[in-house]
This record gives C-alpha cells, sequence and structure tokens, in this order.
C-alpha cells in the first residue's frame, strides 16, 4: 500500500494510461477522481474500482475548459476533502502530416488538450496544495518530446511544451513542497496508438508494417503497455520519490537513448 490515504486526481482515465493508473492507485490505497471527456469510460473505471473494494468518483471533464477544470477539482475536494496527487494524463495524437497539410485548427486542439489542459488544472489545483502544505504533480509527456520523428509536428510540439512546463512549474512550487514531474512513454498499446497507426494506414497489412517498423525501433523489443506508465507514475506519485522534481521519466525501453 504505496499510497494509503492518498486522494489523485487523474484525467484521462476512461481509458488507457489513465485507466491502468487509476486502478493501480486504488490498488494502492488512494481514493480516485477519474474525470474524462467520454463519461461512459470514467464510470466504468469508476465501477472497476468500487468492485474490487475502492474508493472512486468519476466526473465529466474537458481538460481544455476552465470551468470543467475546476468543476472537476471542486468535486474531488468535496467528496475527498484534498488532492495530494494530479495526473495530468488525458491527450490526444494526431494521425501523420507533413506540415503542408497539419490544418490550423488541429494544430490548436492539440495544444490546447494536451498543453493548455495542464496550465489550467495546475492554475486551479496549486492554491488548494500549497494550502494542503504540499503535493504531487505529474504530466504525461510523449518519448516524442525528446525524440522527435518527421509528420508529428503538432504531437510532439505539444509534448516538448509539456516537459518544459513541467520543469517550469516544479521550480516554481517547490517551495511550497509540491512536487512536478512528467514522464515520457514510447508507444503503449492503448486505443491512442491504434488510432494514430489505423488514422495513418489505409490498410490492415499497412498497420501491422507500420507497428512492426516502431517495434524495430525501440531496444527493449516491443511496445510499452498501459500498466508499464501506470507503474513508473505510482512511483512518482509515492513518497519514494520525495527527491525528484522537475524529472522526466523515459518509459520507453530505450527508443529516447
Ligand atoms: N499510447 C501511446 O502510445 C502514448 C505514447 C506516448 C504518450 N501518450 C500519452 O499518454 C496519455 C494517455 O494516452 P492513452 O494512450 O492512454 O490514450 P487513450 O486514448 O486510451 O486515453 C486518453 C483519454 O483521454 C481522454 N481525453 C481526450 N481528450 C480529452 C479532453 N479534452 N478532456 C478530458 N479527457 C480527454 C479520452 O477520452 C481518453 O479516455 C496522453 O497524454 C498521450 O498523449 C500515449
Amino acid at each position: 500500500m504505496r499510497l494509503q490515504g492518498k486522494v489523485a486526481l487523474i484525467t484521462g482515465s476512461g481509458s488507457g494510461i489513465g485507466k491502468a493508473t487509476s486502478l493501480l492507485f486504488a490498488q494502492h490505497g488512494a481514493k480516485i477522481c477519474v474525470a474524462d471527456i467520454n463519461l461512459k469510460g470514467a464510470e466504468e473505471t469508476a465501477s472497476e474500482i468500487r468492485a474490487k473494494g475502492g474508493e472512486a468518483i468519476c466526473v465529466e471533464a474537458d481538460v481544455t475548459n476552465a470551468e470543467h477544470i475546476q468543476r472537476m477539482i471542486h468535486e474531488t475536494i468535496n467528496k475527498f476533502q484534498k488532492i495530494d496527487i494530479l495526473f495530468n494524463n488525458a491527450g490526444m495524437s494526431s494521425p501523420l502530416f507533413p506540415i503542408e497539410e497539419l490544418d490550423e485548427a488541429h494544430w490548436d486542439k492539440i495544444m490546447a488538450v494536451n498543453v493548455k489542459s495542464i496550465f489550467l488544472a495546475c492554475k486551479y489545483a496549486v492554491p488548494i496544495m500549497k494550502k494542503q502544505g504540499g503535493g504531487v504533480i505529474i504530466n504525461t509527456g510523449s518519448i516524442i518530446a525528446v525524440r522527435p520523428r518527421p509528420r508529428q509536428s503538432a504531437y510532439l510540439a505539444s509534448k516538448a511544451a509539456v516537459v518544459n512546463l513541467t520543469k517550469g512549474i516544479a521550480l516554481e512550487v517547490a517551495p511550497y513542497r509540491i512536487r512536478v514531474n512528467c514522464i515520457n512513454p514510447v508507444a503503449a498499446e492503448t486505443p491512442l496508438l491504434e488510432k494514430i497507426l489505423r488514422d495513418s494506414t489505409s490498410q490492415e497489412a499497412d498497420y501491422q508494417k507500420e507497428k512492426e517498423k516502431y517495434i524495430a525501433s525501440v531496444p527493449i523489443g516491443r511496445l510499452a503497455t498501459a500498466d508499464d506508465v501506470a507503474y513508473a507514475a505510482l512511483y512518482l506519485a509515492s513518497d519514494e520519490s520525495s527527491m525528484l522534481t522537475g524529472a522526466c521519466i523515459n518509459v520507453d525501453g530505450g527508443r529516447g537513448v
């Protein structure tokens, strides 16, 4: 029980990495606010936690919307009286576009979901953590932030911003015993990865080929799982990492080296 008595607010927890992390944190004693734009997914995560004897609420929230962010924070406090851990994990990917075909509205959307969301959540959660005397913030970046690849300009720019934002906020709030760290996953077997690859290929054979090509670039020889990332988040959320702030952990099987 590495998070006994802690309260965690996890965005994008109706699916993939956020869901795996919610279940793992709950297994380690945390009470969870499951927040997602997809209420059905959020409800499923929360009921899985409850079925296993844990405590969870779920909130429908679009992380690009300041009012929704304030509501998800308010509902967490209302139910559990504090927020020890904020995991800014919600994010969206992009099909592969040459720069000249990248749509401006798509660029703005990616930046809003992947970056503005973290600004907003920190803006409203940090005052609460300061008042509590501390807290932990974890952001989900991507290995593409440190190893950029072609035709992913919007996604890689957004994730590079996540890394630097993590470091800047970490310096700012360290005196208040608030730690801010980031996880950079390599491609992980979640619906998001499937969407990137499927949107970028027209045929099943191409999809499999893209996947195999990617795996060949990972020294450990496989994609990540959502649990690989969840375990890194567990370490960052727990007091075991109390000397880490402004750090980015690459859960990447060596791809970023
Ligand atoms: N899967 C990968 O290959 C991979 C690799 C590197 C980084 N990441 C990052 O990991 C994070 C989680 O991705 P995942 O792979 O679990 O994907 P996923 O698609 O399984 O889950 C993402 C969740 O975020 C939610 N979401 C999307 N937009 C939202 C919004 N505006 N407001 C609230 N919730 C929203 C979705 O509804 C979904 O439940 C993302 O930030 C993603 O960029 C994923």
